[in-house]
């Protein structure tokens, strides 16, 4: 299929240590999307700042910086039909008090900077940040056919 795509998922610190972890996976599984690959990691600075490089100039870049490397953060490649607009749909809205109920944001972000979850925002985004995070190798691609269906 042609409209198979990669993105990139971090699940945050706050979402690791809560424990949400699994349920926060079932979301995509239960989508139909693959997880194609998978690690736990502690975000070195210089790494946080290549991924939120594009933020540089924000006032919240340093608060930005600083959370994403306060604790585990579990990184994942998520692969399926139009994924990266697919998960960010998903993820919900940035800002909790705008993500519904019924997108992970909604679910379980406490407020703009621990919103659970990021996701690659294009393409273009995807495919630098999965780059960041993993190795050509780490990535192992499955699910073409549950997406062929009838
Ligand atoms: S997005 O998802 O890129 O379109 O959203 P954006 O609004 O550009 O936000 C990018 C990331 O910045 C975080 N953010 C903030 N952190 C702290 N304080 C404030 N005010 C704030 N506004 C935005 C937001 O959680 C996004 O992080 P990621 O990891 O990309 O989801």
């Amino acid at each position: 299929m042609d409209d198979v795509k990669e993105t990139l998922v971090l699940i945050k610190p706050n979402a690791v240590k809560r424990g949400l972890t699994g349920n926060i996976i079932r979301w995509f599984e239960q989508r139909g999307l693959c997880i194609c690959a998978m690690k736990m990691l502690r975000i070195a600075p210089e790494l946080a700042a290549k991924h939120y490089a594009e933020h540089i100039e924000k006032p919240f870049y340093g608060e930005l910086v600083e959370y994403i490397t306060s604790g585990p953060v579990v990184a994942m490649v998520v692969s399926g039909p139009e994924a990266v607009e697919v998960v960010r749909h998903i993820v919900g809205a940035t800002n909790p008090l705008e993500a519904v109920p019924g997108s992970i944001r909604g679910k379980y972000a406490t407020s703009i900077c621990c919103n659970a979850v990021h996701a690659s925002d294009s393409e273009t985004s995807a495919k630098r940040e999965i780059a960041l995070f993993f190795e050509p190798d780490e990535i192992v691609n499955y699910g073409t056919e549950l997406w062929e269906g009838e």
